[in-house]
């Protein structure tokens, strides 16, 4: 069934350091005062703290060009499932209107942004959180739940934040075996426990793409017993197929323990601003903002967000740029012979067979993909779905990889 607490999360490099003994020397004295040993200070934090591995974002462009003297402008970046059309020119215009009033603190409340969500949503605004991109949200879910003694459970090789969010607060991991590369959600019932109180379901999930249909969630959060807090993070849910989009947003005035997550990162373009929302009944909104910074969303991403969320023309070219990039990877993989997993968000996982020999040489070539050893895949990449020129650069890159030009 489940397994227990996890060795790492999966959103930390392979060999990232780790402390693990505390106190009593052994390392470097501190610079500036000698009585200090780095490992001393590592002693500080509990053991649930020093155990945390990193997250490993995807490689940064500039990173590349220095490390392989490679042009900048000729890099294409396929690794964090971002937006490759850029931000919307509406909300640019939005940005550059509020940049006069940076001196001041955002509204912390973020008003216009939340009328604007709970407009295109039908919900109060009593029942939304603005966070710091969605991962906020995620991380108000565990920090508002969870505390050592209790569990959270989430799915083998779903998106690495839930393992942290959870590992941070001190609480269990119960991760539960993947099927087919998605969610399990029987299994994921069955795995609850008296001390659980978070549960994280991703549709579709990172970094495998899979899609769970939106009767069969309903029917989980149903099931799900009262003291435990269902996430349903819908990060890429502007990218699914209309016909396949929960309403979600709507299921929340049934279900008192569901948060639903949404994110402008991705269809909207915002990834850099870090604007996401959650939304759930005014009880559990509270809590929340309990533990939610005054001032987490800045200025310039409410006003950027509230444009975006406006801006339907946007909204529709990524869909459709999303939609023939997807279309064109998943068939150029079926002609390469390569394993792929049908994919419903803005990304592919493809199953290269020596992923650390392919990604050396995609880098070499000035592609940037993500490896996803780190979630225990060794064998896979995860490539985002770019500009159609960029998904050539990388389709060609790919076959020079793997020797098949
Ligand atoms: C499934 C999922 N949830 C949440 C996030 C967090 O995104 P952000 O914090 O930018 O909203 C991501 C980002 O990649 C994701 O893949």
């Amino acid at each position: 069934m489940s397994t227990t607490q996890p060795p790492s999360n999966p959103g930390a490099a392979a060999a990232a350091p780790r402390t693990a003994a505390a106190p009593a020397g052994g390392s470097a004295a501190h610079a500036s005062d000698p009585r200090v040993s780095d490992a001393a200070v590592a002693g500080l934090a509990p053991a649930y703290v020093r155990a945390i591995a990193p997250y490993q974002a995807g490689k940064p462009i500039g990173e590349l060009a220095r490390e392989y003297g490679i042009d900048e402008r000729t890099i294409v970046k396929l690794a964090s499932n971002e937006n490759p059309l850029g931000m919307p020119e509406s909300a640019r215009l939005a940005m550059m209107a509020a940049v006069g009033d940076l001196a001041r603190y955002p509204d912390s409340n973020g008003f216009d942004l939340k009328a604007a969500i709970a407009r295109r949503y039908g919900v109060a605004q009593a029942w939304l959180t603005l966070g710091n991109g969605s991962n906020d949200i995620l991380e108000l879910a565990a920090h508002a739940m969870l505390q050592p003694g209790l569990s959270a459970v989430y799915a083998q090789y779903s998106f690495a934040v839930y393992a942290l969010a959870t590992q941070e607060t001190g609480a269990r991991a119960i991760v539960v075996p993947a099927r087919d590369h998605g969610h399990d959600l029987r299994a994921m019932r069955a795995a609850i426990v008296p001390d659980t109180r978070l549960v994280f379901v991703a549709n579709p999930n990172n970094p495998t793409g899979t899609f769970l249909p939106p009767a069969e969630v309903e029917a989980f959060v149903a099931d799900v017993p009262p003291h435990v807090v269902v996430v349903l993070d819908e990060a890429y849910n502007e990218y699914l197929e209309p016909e396949l989009r929960a309403d979600s947003a709507q299921w929340v005035r049934k279900y008192p323990n569901l948060i639903v997550s949404r994110t402008f990162s991705k269809a909207y373009g915002l990834a850099g601003l870090r604007v996401g929302f959650g939304i759930a009944q005014p009880a559990l909104t509270d809590l929340l903002n309990r533990v939610r910074q005054p001032f987490n969303v800045n200025s310039m991403a409410q006003a950027a967000a509230v444009a975006a969320l406006g801006d339907d023309a946007f909204l529709a070219r990524s869909y459709a740029m999303n939609r023939a990039g997807l279309d064109l990877l998943q068939s150029e993989f079926e002609k390469l012979g390569l394993p792929y997993v049908k994919s419903y968000g803005n990304f592919v996982l493809v199953r290269v067979g020596d992923a650390r020999a392919v990604n050396e040489s995609l880098l070499r070539a000035g592609v940037i993909v993500r490896p996803v050893a780190n979630y225990g895949l060794p064998e896979w990449l995860r490539v985002t779905v770019g500009l159609p020129e960029e998904n050539r650069r990388f389709l060609a890159a790919l076959k020079h990889a793997l020797g098949r030009v």
